[in-house]
């Protein structure tokens, strides 16, 4: 079929799901029928739709980890510290990197390997060799909503087995995803494969089983501004709403600038329903989450502290519904489980800290806010027109154009022409907008702001202001004194 946004329909759905299930061999397991039923069967507080919608009635802010090991036993262990040491409110399964490539044979090899280590060899949960009876165990262990973290432009088995074990949500989408994590899939197929992740979940909803489906930000490690983040919130949004997905949560990392952030919140809540109302769906419920810091961590422990702490009242004061945590060994690779549930305490207290607080009458906030959608919806409105109205021809055309573009992006189909940087007030903003048809007037902001910032530094005005604002945050301590 040629690529487009339409809704698969159902007997073209069938068949592509009676394929995908047959690619490995616990994909029979997979029942539709049961699975509905075990999803009626859970308790409200174990699933994620409807604890993310009472968190925003409540007004909190909810905190979710990130968390992966290569063995049923280590993975249950590691969801039962965070749920009961670390307090999470939302509890994750982060999958291995065979398992994100589809490399279930070489998963299969790491689970053996760690079963004879007695440790975990592979970096998460390989949850498609396990299966469905095996991980539903998982879920049956923990009193939380548990999430699919799959890091992957290919979701479409893990999905299937992820959801019939109980799983309530899944993060992922078809344009982050594909264009931040992956270097030779176009971002048409990525597009293609997370329609089918969000028709499964829509069919779900058809048997009344709301699930939480969730666009996962960038995941380059380095800046993103957030008209570029809300750019394709609100497109993977559209995509997601055309397959039926009623559910969909929004995230964004941290820019460590707290009036940004919270500006960034703001617009792209408003953002992404304004798109999604214009283009006929009223019914979305669109909760935004803020994560801990996506770039380079600092390698000392008190300084990571610092910034998993910053990181909870970022969040707080943003009115973000829920925050992705980080842990102090984020600069040496994957954390212990204590490690984790104390990244998780520590961002709980800050968060009960700042709970309070919000920026809404303050002139800057208001004026970001105002930024982000004067930069966002130029973008958002030539890619629609590019596609004739059709938000995945669209996007597959606007990135061929470089008018969708995404910084130091892996991906083969990406200019990666668009340059960001900190500007003197530790905002980030466009240096370069490479072919991104951002407003003149627009541009002259951000350039004004990074020339101040050029001059105070003694540096020229270019891309080493894009290179330093890149491995700033985790230089020694000693080093950013003299600031
Ligand atoms: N366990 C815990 N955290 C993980 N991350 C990735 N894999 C795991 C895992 N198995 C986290 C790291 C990384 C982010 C994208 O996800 O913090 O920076």
């Amino acid at each position: 079929r040629p690529l487009s946004q339409e809704r698969i329909p159902d007997d073209v759905f069938e068949a592509m799901r009676r394929e995908n299930l047959a690619r490995w061999p616990t994909g029979k397991e997979v029942v539709l029928e049961e699975a509905i039923e075990l999803h009626k069967r859970l308790p409200r507080h174990k699933r994620l739709a409807y604890v993310m919608r009472r968190a925003v009635d409540e007004g909190r802010c909810l905190t979710q980890p990130r968390g992966g090991f290569g063995t049923f036993r280590l993975q249950l262990e590691l969801m039962q510290i965070l749920d009961k040491e670390g307090l999470a409110d939302i509890v994750p399964t982060t999958t291995d990197s065979y398992t994100r490539n589809e490399q279930w044979a070489l998963a299969q090899k790491g689970i053996e390997e760690s079963e004879r280590a007695g440790r975990s060899m592979l970096n998460g949960y390989p949850i498609v060799n396990y299966g469905v009876a095996v991980s539903r165990q998982l879920i049956e262990a923990i009193d939380k909503p548990a999430i699919m973290l799959t890091g992957t432009a290919m979701p479409k088995l893990t999905a299937e087995i992820g959801f019939a074990a109980g799983y309530s949500g899944y993060l992922g989408s078809g344009i982050a995803y594909t264009s931040s994590y992956i270097k030779e899939l176009s971002i048409e197929e990525g597009i293609r494969n997370y329609q089918y992740l969000d028709r499964l979940a829509a069919l779900y909803q058809e048997h009344g089983v709301e699930l939480h489906r969730r666009q996962p930000g960038f995941l380059t490690g380095t800046n993103i501004p957030p008209c570029i983040a809300i750019t394709t919130c609100v497109l993977d949004a559209l995509l997601a709403a055309a397959q039926g997905v009623k559910n969909y949560g929004l995230e964004m990392g941290q820019t460590l600038h707290l009036v940004q952030d919270a500006a960034a919140v703001r617009a792209c809540q408003e953002l992404v329903q304004e798109y999604l109302r214009k283009a006929g769906y009223t019914d979305v419920f669109t909760p935004v989450t803020l994560l801990h810091w996506m770039g380079a961590w600092p390698h000392d422990d008190a300084q990571s502290a610092a910034l998993v702490v910053y990181g909870g009242t970022l969040a707080a004061i943003a009115g973000a519904v829920s925050v992705t945590t980080k842990t102090t060994h984020e600069a040496f690779g994957i954390p212990t489980p204590q490690a984790n549930a104390e990244g998780l305490r520590m961002t709980r207290m800050a968060i009960y800290l700042a709970r309070r607080i919000r920026l809404d009458a303050l002139p800057e906030f208001q004026f970001e806010v105002e930024l982000i959608k004067r930069e966002v919806r130029p973008i958002i409105d030539r890619t629609l027109e590019m596609g004739d109205g059709d938000a995945a021809v669209g996007t597959v055309r606007a990135f061929e154009a470089g008018v969708l573009d995404i910084p130091w992006s892996p991906n083969r189909w990406c200019k990666s022409r668009v340059m960001p940087a900190r500007d003197a007030d530790g905002c980030l903003r466009i240096l370069d907008p490479g072919l991104m048809p951002f407003p003149k007037e627009v541009l002259e902001i951000h350039e004004e702001r990074l020339k101040r910032r050029a001059k105070k530094e003694g540096v020229p005005f270019g891309p080493e202001l894009a290179v330093s604002s890149v491995y700033e945050i985790s230089e020694p301590l000693a080093k950013l004194m003299s600031d």
